[in-house]
Parts: C-alpha cells; structure tokens; sequence
C-alpha cells in the first residue's frame, strides 16, 4: 500500500514578508515533501498564514485596516513568495478561517471535558492609554539585571537574562511610550501536570524527535508550568464561547497549530483534485483519528519547539487525535555568521534574493548542501554560497552534462545502446550513489545526499579525462562509456530533483523526456539506449558582485523610532547616560590582539593537490598545481622541498590555502597563493583536511 502522509511546515506570522530564514525550514521541508513524492507515496503538504495576535492586531490598526484585510495581503504575498523558490504547497489557507474556529473550540471543548482548564487571575501590566494589556513584546524598559535600556518585557538581548515584564526598570508601553500599571485579569490556564506522563511518553517514543532534542524537551517536562491560553480584549482571535471566561479571547498560539488540522481539512473539501477529495469524516478517518493510515510530520524551528512538543501532543491527546509521527526541528540562519539583521542589511527577505538575479534553485541547493537534521544554525556566507555554487552545480554537474552533450548529440536520435563496461567508470558507483542520498533524504542528511550527486559527478568528469573520448569518438569502448555516463547523469537528475526541481527537469527534458521518479530499487540502467534531444541547461557562474546585492544596508535615516526615544528620556532619568555610552567610542586596540575583521580578510580555501613537481635548480621549492573550486587550478610555490622528497605523495591530498595573497614570481614561475604548513623542514607537514571538504571550501 502506498504509504500517505500529512506533512506541514510551521505556519508564518501574516505580519510580514518572507525573509531567507523562513527559506530554511520551507525548503527544507518542501524537499522532503518531493523526496517522497518521487518515491511513489501520496503526500499533502498543509500550510497557511497564521493570522491571529496582538501584532497583527496592532499592525492592522496602524496600517488603518481591519486585520482581515491586513492579513489577506500578507497571506498572499508570502503564497507567491514561496511559489517564487519553489515551494509547492497543497494549500496555504489562514488560521482565521470557520475551519479552524470549529476545530479550536472542539479542542477547548475537549480540554474542559477532561478537566484540565482552571481559572486563575493573572497580574499584567496595562496601558490606560491604549486601554489594552500588553504581551511581553509590547514593553520595554531597562534590564533588572544588566541595567541596559530598551529591552523587552520577556528578557534581555543584552545579559540573556529572562523575567517578568512587572521587573523592569520604567517599563513604558512599546505602543505609545506611557508607563503601564499592573492590572488583573482573571484567565483560563490549563493543568499541564495532569498530561505530563502523556507528553513525556510522546517524548520519549523514538522516531518523533532526535535524542538531543529530546534532551532539551524532557528538560521542560521537569519543570511544567502551567499554560494560560486565552487574553483579554482588544484582540485579533477566536472569542472563548465558555461561560466561565466571558470577553476572553483564545490565545494565538492555541489555534495556530490546529491550523494544520483545519488546512488539511479544507484542502481536501475544497481544494484537491476532483479524485481526491474527503469529506471531514474521511479525513479524520485517514490522518487525524488515532492508528491512523497515515504519517502526521511537523517541520518547525527551534524557537517554537515547546509549543509543538509540549503543549501540542496534550492537545491532541485531549481530543482524541492521534500524536504527531514526526517532528524535525531545525536551527536557525546567520547571514555572514551574525543573526540577521535590519540594521546590517543581513535581514534578506525572499524579494530582495530575487531581485538581484540569482536563481532561487541556487540557494535551495545550498541550503540542502548545508542542512543535516538536529538543531543546527546554518550560515548563508555570500563567498561561501558564490563557491559553493560555482564549484559543485557549474564546474561539476552543469559541465558534465556539457561534456556528454556533444559527442553524444553527433550519434543523433537512435542514441547509444549498452556495451561492456569500461575500466574507467564503474557502473556500481551509479548504484551505491542512488542508495546513499536515498537513505539520506529520508533521514534528512540533505548534505549527505547532495556529496554523493557530486561525488558521482566527480567520477563521471574523471572517466572523461581519462577516456579522452574526443580523440576516439567512434571507437565501441567510448561509445560504450558515453552510454554509462549518460546513464549515470539521470541518476544525478534523480538524484537532484527534490533539491533543484526545474534544473532537473530541464536537464531530463533534454535527454529525450527521461522520467524523474525514483521508486524503490531504481536503477537508470534500463537497457535502453541514451541521447540528447537538445541542450541540457547551463549554470551560470555567479560573482562576487551579484551576491554582495543581497545585503541592502537601510538608508541612515531609518533611525530607532522617534516618539519611543522621547518618551524615554521623560520616563527614565538614566536615559542621557545610557545614550551616552551608547555612544562611546570603542576602546583603544590591544596591541598584538586583531579583530575579528582582521582575520577574515584571510581567505583560507581548502585545495585539492592534482600535480607537485621540484622546482628545478631550488633544492626548497616545490611547483604544486591546486584545484580550488575555480575554473581553472592554481600554481603555487612552497618552500617545502626537503619535507617531501617525493613530491607526488602530495597529491590527492586536500589542503589550505591563503587564496586572496597578492601572486609573486618566484624563481619565474608565478605562484597564485599560499599554502598553510607545520613545523620546520625537514620535520614539516603540510595542513591538510579530509576529503569530504570539497576544494574551495572556505577555512575559518
Ligand atoms: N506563527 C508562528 C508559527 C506557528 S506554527 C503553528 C511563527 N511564525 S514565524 O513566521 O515567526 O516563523 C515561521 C517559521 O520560520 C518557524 O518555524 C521559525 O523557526 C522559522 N524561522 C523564522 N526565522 C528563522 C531563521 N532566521 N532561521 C531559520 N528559521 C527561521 O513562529
Ligand atoms: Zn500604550
């Protein structure tokens, strides 16, 4: 039986565009999701906006519309946005939907029945002016701690320290810059206690989270506190029906994961193909109920696991539905190695990636050559993305397939049938490749997956210099070699495909329509033979300059905001020191001690040793020729002659090298760079690093 599967990514904020964060765990997912549909199984992959909130409330009434029309416009520019880069939702509806406001108050309903919802009153600052409570996010003032101005109520950006807003030093209201007062509000909490040992068992249960996760949730499970679910008027939410909590509204993050649950249901009342269709029943029947015929598989970020591992899998149990199968959570993107930022320019929403040019199948294939399940941040380094780039998808698997294209497309139409296998490429190696990404797609070892396409290509490029199929071109044994190695560029195009869905089609299209499905035991060796009914696709290289527009620095005039900084100074008389500190310039430097800049202005690459020869007549220097990730290899000189006196041990191995050094001529030959060593000749040892880091690899 096919297997099925209900998969969803988390549901974004309608309160703004998608940046290349949210791109993470989107394309994450959305390559799981065609992993598996290659593999023959039936998968719906739910999102939607999530609509409700306080912000998207407070939004919307500055915006001077209801939060309706706010979040429709948002909801549709994030539809088209993640379209854009290839993200194929089944359906991306709202939270605020008659859908989900059945499922919400069936799940409160259900709650209560069990007897996990108490009343309590809770104190909270509240600003008379705006006549609303205020969540955490809605109050700054000085850190109790640390004493830094301008924090949030729930914890310091500064000192990393957490507490209560009522803790701050001269709160004031994030709205409209007054000082709130402490008000109480009685409060719907659920018992969380009562559902530990559920939970925990949910926890616990292997497959649905990875051991360190786990670790950090069941650190959460020791110390429950419980959970207040709804908020008090003035919001954007669904109004709690219980007579006990007249005027409530449900807390934000109570719909916002039945979101899933009422998006499926919709997309498949409303939206699936006319086949394919269930009614509510039948779809709790197949996805929700529990021992379901079916996986149910959240992809999340790591700052929102506790409501997914804690709160969520109590909800569903208290409904009667079945527990998540799955849950992988991911870590989070710096740009350059620092969170991203509006004020550095690094905070790169989806529109400004596709303004400057670049291909977005380009930044899904570095995500997936950089992502490897567990809570990991990612870093979207520009010279590393340009490198990454370049030296896999052009040099490697574009100019394979440009390589293959002209011999091949002279044998015209009836393309070249099998022959017997050459000595120089192993057909096995096209197997093992199919059997390695496979296992690593499903485990989500996306860079796993995407080193055994490139090592594959690597093979095939090899087999090409080596054969010099050009110089015998008719000859049964290159003919024969052509055909394996087509061959094996459909196992790349398979291969490839979750990642780079249009790249990959373009290159199938072009070897006459091959498919791309990749069902169990897969193989390209079918006995047909192989050709080229046109071009396959090129990859452009990309440069630095192309890159470097995707950090847009905001003019100088988008200063912090006005009416905030002036209520400030009235509100708290530390104002002027701190501002002045702010202020200060930085200290002297240390001498012998660099800044971090300094070091980075050190381009460390790793470079893959082709050739090394003595220098004649210098009985130091050798003459190495380095592949590093560029077109073409370098030349440098080393004064490592005495420590390797046969030079050719050298080569092969994978070493580091300074590649943005001024070239100088050395005994008249140029050399391009420098490389890093140990020790002293004769006891001196080249650094070198293990052939899994591709030449070009940035060292840092
Ligand atoms: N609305 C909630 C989720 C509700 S799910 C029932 C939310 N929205 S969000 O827009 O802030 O984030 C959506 C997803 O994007 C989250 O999983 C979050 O972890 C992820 N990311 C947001 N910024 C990110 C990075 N900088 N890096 C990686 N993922 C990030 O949270
Ligand atoms: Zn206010």
């Amino acid at each position: 039986m096919t297997t099925r599967r209900l998969i969803t990514s988390a549901l974004p904020y309608a309160n703004g565009s998608i940046h290349l964060g949210h791109l993470v765990e989107y394309i994450q997912t959305d390559v799981y999701v065609r992993f598996r549909r290659a593999c023959g199984e039936e998968v719906t992959y739910v999102c939607a906006a999530d609509s409700h909130g306080t912000p998207i409330e407070v939004n919307a009434a500055k915006a001077g519309v209801t939060p309706k029309a706010f979040v429709e416009k948002y909801r549709a520019e994030q539809h088209a946005d993640f379209k854009r880069f290839g993200v194929e939702f089944s359906t991306y509806y709202t939270t605020d939907s008659p859908e989900n406001a059945k499922w919400a108050y069936r799940i409160y309903d259900a709650l209560k029945a069990r007897g996990l919802i108490y009343k309590r009153a809770a104190e909270q600052l509240y600003c008379e002016r705006d006549g609303r409570f205020l969540p955490d996010r809605f109050v700054k003032g000085t850190c109790p701690v640390c004493k830094t101005p301008d924090q949030y109520g729930d914890g310091c950006e500064k000192c990393s320290a957490t507490y209560d807003p009522r803790e701050l030093v001269a709160p004031r209201c994030a709205i409209c810059g007054t000082a709130p007062v402490v008000r109480t509000s009685d409060h719907a909490y659920v018992d969380l206690k009562k559902v530990e040992p559920i939970v925990r068992a949910w926890v616990e249960a292997e497959g649905h989270l990875v051991p360190s996760v786990q670790e950090q949730v069941k650190g959460w499970l020791d110390d429950l506190q419980d959970w207040c679910i709804t908020r008090d008027a003035p919001y954007f939410g669904f109004p709690v029906k219980d007579p006990e909590f007249p005027g409530k509204f449900l807390y934000v993050w109570v719909d916002a994961p039945i979101g899933y649950l009422s998006s499926g249901e919709r997309y498949f009342a409303d939206e699936a193909p006319a086949g394919q269709r269930l009614t509510p029943a039948e779809y709790e029947a197949r996805y929700l109920a529990p021992g379901a015929p079916s996986r149910l598989e959240h992809f999340i970020g790591k700052d929102i696991l506790r409501f997914h591992a804690v709160f969520w899998p109590a909800m569903l149990w208290a409904a009667g539905l079945k527990q998540p199968d799955r849950m992988p959570v991911h870590g989070h993107l710096t740009v350059n190695g620092e969170k991203m930022s509006k004020s550095r320019g690094t905070f790169v929403t989806g529109r400004t990636y596709l303004e400057t040019g670049l291909d977005p199948e380009l930044l899904r294939y570095f995500y997936a050559a950089s992502l490897s399940p567990g809570i990991y941040d990612l870093d979207l380094s520009l010279e590393e993305f340009r490198h990454r780039v370049n030296a896999d998808l052009q040099k490697r698997i574009a100019n394979l397939a440009a390589r293959l294209h002209s011999p091949v497309a002279k044998v015209g139409g009836e393309g070249l049938p099998p022959g017997p296998p050459s000595p120089h490429f192993d057909r096995a190696q096209v197997a093992a490749a199919l059997a390695a990404a496979r296992a690593a797609f499903g485990a989500l070892e996306y860079r796993a997956a995407m080193k055994a396409v490139n090592d594959l290509a690597d093979h095939a490029n090899k087999a090409v210099q080596d054969a010099k199929p050009w110089e015998t071109p008719d000859a049964p044994a290159t003919r024969a070699l052509l055909h394996d190695l087509g061959k094996g560029l459909h196992a790349i195009a398979v291969m490839l495909a979750p990642v780079m869905p249009r790249f990959a089609a373009g290159l199938a299209e072009a070897m006459g329509g091959l498919p791309l499905a990749w069902p169990e035991g897969f193989t390209p060796y079918d006995g047909a033979p192989f050709r080229f009914t046109a071009k396959p696709p090129a990859i452009m290289p990309v440069d630095a300059k192309q890159v470097e527009k995707l950090i847009v620095e905001p003019p100088a005039a988008a200063a912090p905001a006005a009416p905030a900084a002036k209520v400030a100074r009235a509100a708290s008389p530390n104002e002027g020191a701190a501002k002045a500190s702010a202020k200060a310039p930085a200290p002297p430097p240390v001498f012998g001690v660099i800044q971090y800049e300094d070091f980075a202005r050190v381009e460390l690459r790793v470079g893959a040793v082709q050739a090394a020869v003595a220098v004649p007549k210098a009985d130091k220097l050798l003459q190495l020729t380095v592949d590093v990730g560029e077109p073409a290899p370098r030349t440098i000189v080393a004064g490592i002659a005495q420590a390797y006196p046969d030079p050719a041990a050298l080569v092969g191995k994978r070493i580091v090298v300074v590649a943005n050094l001024a070239p100088r001529p050395l005994r008249g030959i140029t050399s391009q760079g420098m490389l890093l060593a140990a020790g002293e000749p004769p006891a001196l040892q080249v650094v070198t690093v293990g052939d899994a880091i591709a030449p070009g690899t940035r060292v840092k």
